[in-house]
């Protein structure tokens, strides 16, 4: 049967970019797709080879891992809902509730495809040159959208929103969403403003400090009458039983997590000097570090490193800022060391 999807396609639909993910390749460096390279801690492998013997039963544990989230997070079961991955918690904000979406520019690129797939208008702003956030002309961009997203610590900048700056935006009464998908390697999280205001909804993830992207599990911190409506919208089990044994394991020792984020901060810093030294590098308080390698191409840089197995994520150029960047993750130390070596001969 011949099919004409033209007519039938939503018309916005084959326009929409695809996400690019960073390169995998098996016995090369990976610093690419902030991942944590330690791994997750010991307990999560026992829990998953456990969790083999229950997959005919549907997942079952929402709740004692949203009660485990909530103990974390230092609130109550009430504000959580999971999801499969951030990606799902942005999809799923951007379902329940109204746009246009404001976000700013450089940022994650998924909230522009995915605001955009639901057929809403998504809005940026460019950062300032140096990356930082320029919040009065987000406020008066503000008053063309409903939704209002920052990510604190910012993909691929590593900059962070001060309490003051988001309390301004919180201001606005606006649904405002902060993607705190980093915020172990900051440490300090807005959570606790959730009480105080009723349109903020926080998102996190199991991806990057806990080291668990490949089995996607995320979570909204809210209001409690925002977390029943994004429940009338979620899938009942998008988040698999796998991924919430993972999930309570990781939890279960918050110490090894501690621990592993405690070494990526410090080499963090060994890799943004050394990067400094040659290029134009923009501090972070996240898991990776964005450099401007010009006059070098981002994209003879990226290729230099993949011939020493090295794979870093090319950048390019930003609409709106003059450079080529290039963002390293920060990996395990022996990673980074290899790294550094590297960089010596770029
Ligand atoms: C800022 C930001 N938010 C969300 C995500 C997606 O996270 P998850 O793996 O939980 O879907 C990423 C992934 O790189 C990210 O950088």
């Amino acid at each position: 049967m011949k099919y004409d999807y033209s007519k039938n396609v939503k018309p916005w639909i084959p326009g929409l970019c695809c996400y690019t993910p960073g390169k995998t390749i098996k016995g090369y460096v990976k610093l690419a797709s902030n991942e944590n390279n330690y791994g997750p801690a010991p307990k999560v492998a026992e829990a998953l080879r456990k969790a083999a013997g229950e997959i005919n039963l549907y997942p079952y544990k929402d709740l004692e891992l949203r009660k485990k989230i909530a103990e974390y997070c230092n609130t109550a079961p009430e504000n959580i809902i999971t999801g499969n991955g951030s990606d799902e918690s942005i999809d799923l904000v951007f379902k329940t509730f109204k746009g246009p979406v404001l976000s700013f520019n450089p940022t994650y690129a998924e909230y522009g495809i995915f605001s955009e797939a639901l057929g809403e208008k998504y809005l940026q702003i460019d950062l300032e040159k140096d990356f930082s956030f320029p919040l009065e002309r987000y406020l008066k961009e503000s008053r063309k959208a409903n939704i209002l997203l920052v990510c604190s610590p910012n993909n691929p900048t590593g900059g962070v929103l001060t309490e003051k700056e988001l309390r301004r935006i919180l201001e606005e009464g606006k649904t405002t969403v902060v993607d705190e998908a980093y915020v172990e390697f900051h440490g300090t999280s807005f959570t606790p403003l959730v009480k105080e205001y009723e349109n903020l909804i926080i998102l996190r993830t199991f991806s990057k400090a806990f080291a668990l992207a490949g089995l996607r599990v995320g979570y909204i911190i809210a209001d409690p009458k925002i977390i029943k409506l994004l429940d009338r919208v979620k899938p009942p089990f998008s988040v698999n039983a796998f991924a919430i044994e993972a999930a309570l394991a990781a939890l279960e020792d918050k110490r090894y997590m501690r621990e592993t984020v405690g070494k990526m901060i410090k080499d963090r810093e060994m890799l943004y000097k050394a990067l400094k030294n040659k290029y134009a590098t923009y501090p972070s308080e996240s898991n990776f570090i964005l450099a401007d390698v010009s006059p070098q191409r981002s994209e003879d840089v990226c290729r230099k490193l993949l011939d020493k197995k090295i794979i870093v994520r090319d950048l390019g150029k930003y609409p709106g800022f003059s450079g080529e960047y290039v963002r390293v993750s920060v990996g395990t130390t022996e990673e980074n060391k290899k790294f550094l070596e590297a960089l010596k001969d770029l």
